[in-house]
């Protein structure tokens, strides 16, 4: 059985200076979402985007945006992504000290909540803040680079998030983030996740945004 999934293209590894194109491009492809990964060089390694790219793209789609936070105390900057745009805003479970909080912060500020947790990070951090966190982002690959290889453990870390959710009837999607492409997005899917992140195979793609889109969709759908 497959369930419904969406798709959320990250543009950390597409061309920035042809973003207006890549987000008309995804557009055309009917992406549901745009991920927006933010980077502080000290959560993560690398250094990303910030509140002016943000911005900047919200004025450019109407897509929704989805802007993952890799940064530390993510709670100082949730109201300055939350004007810039940001429609799901996520911070990591490791980042800050207080996530519940953290999460209450973003609905009041009006987007909904995201709690992402880096591949060794108990799935019980997630289930305990099931009731305010309108996401959980499970990271498939350690945060800071796209491009990298998918971490098979997450299959099972995905099936036991899924059950969770399901058994408390709890409406909190689950987005994975991490090496996901057309030769492991069935899986993923079937093991529970809502929300499939995109980069490299999106924006790497030889053939272009909207043949890779497709692809992914028609490996999900058994096509
Ligand atoms: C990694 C980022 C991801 C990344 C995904 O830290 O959170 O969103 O851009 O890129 P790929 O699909 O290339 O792993
Ligand atoms: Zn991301």
């Amino acid at each position: 059985m497959t369930r419904d999934f969406s798709l959320s293209p990250s543009i950390l590894n597409s061309d920035l200076t042809r973003l207006h194109e890549s987000l008309q491009m995804l557009e055309e492809a009917q992406v549901e979402y745009v991920h927006l990964d933010v980077m502080d060089g000290r959560f993560v390694p690398n250094i990303s985007i910030g509140v002016p790219v943000v911005a900047s793209v919200r004025a450019a789609t109407r897509l929704p945006l989805d802007v993952h936070l890799m940064i530390d105390e993510p709670e100082r900057y949730i109201s300055q992504f939350v004007e810039a745009g940001a429609n799901i805003l996520t911070v990591h479970v490791e980042a800050t000290r207080h996530p519940h909080r953290a999460l209450q912060a973003i609905r009041e500020a009006g987007a909904r909540s995201g709690l992402a947790l880096n591949p060794g990070t108990p799935m019980s951090h997630a289930i305990e803040l099931l009731s305010i966190a309108d996401l959980i982002l499970v990271m498939s690959v350690n945060p800071g680079f796209g491009g990298q290889t998918f971490i098979p453990t997450t299959m099972d870390r995905l099936r036991t998030l899924r059950s969770a959710i399901d058994e408390g009837d709890f409406h909190t999607l689950i987005e994975v983030d991490g090496g996901v492409s057309a030769a492991n997005a069935r899986e993923i899917a079937e093991a529970g996740a809502d929300i499939l992140v995109s980069g490299t195979a999106i924006f790497g793609a030889d053939d272009g945004v909207v043949a890779a889109v497709q692809r992914i969709r028609n490996t999900v759908s058994g096509d």
